[in-house]
């Protein structure tokens, strides 16, 4: 499949998949199960990460994944064709009933991020990027803004299954901003977090430790819109192991790693 054809392709898909978001009987106690602390999974996690695979390998046969609800290998990243996904982000969100979730798909050529997409099921949102092509909103050109100062709205992370030691360090710094900036949101699925600054409606985000599902589709969405992206000290985001994220318009992004260096994670 040609890579324009591919991207069609994966944009059509993932929106079928937002169907499974869509139908789910929420109100039934057994959908749910336990991971670790304030740790979810539930069974649309299950079945939307299994009709992506299912799919994608159906039209790619040499597809290799690297995806949250199932067991992963890095070498899967040197593939052709490696996608990851996070067939829910935002779960407990969508546990609770709060429409605030999505579907993340990364594709990562040999290493390299290719496509991106994020779509929202319930405002019907696909935020997606192709290399070198821009990044789109429903297939109108997207792009960061060019807020500063108290104009800025920032939203972060709170590392949740991490709090024992994140939590502390991000209120630090989420104090800090509070202070610099004009305020501060915690919406709570970290891809559309990255969704939103590419799209210009935040300034900024921050969250201590993400993994590679989280954050693969976002970041390249945000480049493909004219924004930054690093880790806490700068360095590029890293796909072989989960690492902090901050992002936003270039001007914001150097100011908030300023904020932060003296924060150790
Ligand atoms: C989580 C959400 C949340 C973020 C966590 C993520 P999940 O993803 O994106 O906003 O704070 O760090 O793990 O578990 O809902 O897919
Ligand atoms: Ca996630
Ligand atoms: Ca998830």
């Amino acid at each position: 499949m040609r890579f324009n054809e591919k991207c069609e392709f994966l944009k059509e898909l993932i929106l079928s998949a937002g169907e499974i978001m869509r139908s789910a009987d929420l109100a039934r106690e057994d959908m749910v199960q336990s991971k670790g602390s304030a740790n979810f999974v539930t069974e649309y996690d299950l079945a939307t990460q299994e009709f992506l695979i299912k799919k994608i390998s159906e039209a790619i046969p040499t597809a290799r994944f690297i995806a949250e609800e199932k067991e992963n290998n890095n070498e899967a990243l040197s593939a052709e064709d490696c996608f990851i996904i996070d067939p829910i982000d935002g779960t407990a969100n969508f546990i609770n009933g709060l429409k605030h979730s999505c579907i993340s798909l990364a594709l990562v050529s040999r290493g390299v991020t290719v496509f991106g997409a994020i779509y929202d099921p319930y405002f019907n949102e696909l935020f997606y990027a192709k290399r070198g092509e821009g990044a789109y909103l429903n297939e109108k050109p997207i792009h960061t803004s060019s807020r500063e100062g108290d104009r800025a709205l920032v939203v972060f992370g709170s590392s949740p299954y991490c709090k024992d030691t994140l939590g502390a360090p991000t209120l630090t710094l989420i104090e800090r901003c509070l202070d610099a900036f004009g305020d501060i949101r915690r919406l709570g699925s970290a891809a559309l977090d990255l969704a939103y600054i590419a799209a210009g409606r935040f300034d900024l985000f921050f969250e201590l430790k993400l993994s590679v599902w989280d954050f693969a589709a976002g970041e390249f969405i945000i480049r493909e819109a004219g924004g930054a992206v690093s880790q806490l000290r700068g360095e590029p985001l890293s796909l072989d192991r989960p690492c902090s994220v901050f992002a936003g318009n270039a001007a914001n992004h150097k100011r908030l790693l300023e904020l932060a260096t003296d924060i150790k994670i």
